[in-house]
């Protein structure tokens, strides 16, 4: 179980609510600021979620100071400067394409803490790591994208729990972004930015597909 400040501050614990209550809010309240230590709750809240041979391949930037969310802007498109210009803070989720250098760290921890045996760590390495050692470039890219888009969706529920509202944003300057944020751009892939504020406008009601269009039971 991942330790959570919801434990002890929820705001929101229901599930149907945050999750169908959730709609992309573009203009937030301007003169509210969320603390660093609530933003990092946020993000070690979303990273909960699955990845791919745990590789855990994300990387968090967040925007919430005044230079922060100027190098933010930068990259944005025109579009999306009612966010970046209301919200307390933006959050961009990278691909990590390296992620696999670390991957011993994870499971020798696990393994210290007694929670698998050193039989099943050694079993875990000699099945993924050379998978990842021998990978493509576009392999890692895909793997990371998935695992970041895992956590930037947990992201925007964690942010409803907390009381916030939220805007996945992908309208910005996909090549620049890394390097704006002193990131490797050969690493790190840009995957997802999210604006989260309190709202200050009632969201689009948007609707969707038919499921069953979408569907084959085979
Ligand atoms: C990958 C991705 C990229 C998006 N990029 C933008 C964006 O650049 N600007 C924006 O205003 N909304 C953006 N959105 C929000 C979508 O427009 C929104 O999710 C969609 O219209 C459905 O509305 P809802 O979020 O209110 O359910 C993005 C959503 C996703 C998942």
């Amino acid at each position: 179980m991942v330790e959570t400040v919801l434990n002890n501050a929820l705001v929101n614990n229901d599930f149907k609510d945050v999750m169908f209550g959730r709609r992309s809010v573009r203009r937030f309240d301007a003169t509210m600021t969320i603390p660093a230590s609530e933003l990092q709750a946020m993000i070690k809240e979303a990273t909960s979620a699955p990845s791919a041979c745990n590789l855990q391949s994300w990387h968090f930037v967040v925007a919430a100071s005044a230079a922060g969310k100027a190098k933010a802007k930068s990259v944005l498109m025109p579009f999306n400067y009612p966010q970046i210009d209301s919200c307390s803070a933006m959050i961009f989720v990278l691909g990590d394409t390296k992620s696999h250098e670390v991957y011993r760290d994870v499971w020798n921890k696990a393994c210290d803490e007694g929670k698998i045996t050193p039989e099943k760590r050694d079993e875990i390495f000699k099945t993924f790591l050379p998978m990842y050692e021998s990978a493509s470039k576009e392999f890692l890219i895909e793997d990371a994208t998935i695992d970041s888009s895992m956590a930037a969706m947990q992201l925007l529920l964690i942010a409803r729990a907390h009381g916030y509202e939220a805007n996945p944003i992908a309208g910005y300057a996909a090549d620049k972004v890394a390097a704006t944020f002193d990131l490797d751009p050969d690493r790190f892939v840009p995957v997802v930015a999210i604006a989260i504020g309190k709202a200050a406008e009632t969201p689009i009601a948007s609707n969707r597909y038919a499921a069953e269009s979408l569907t084959d039971f085979i």
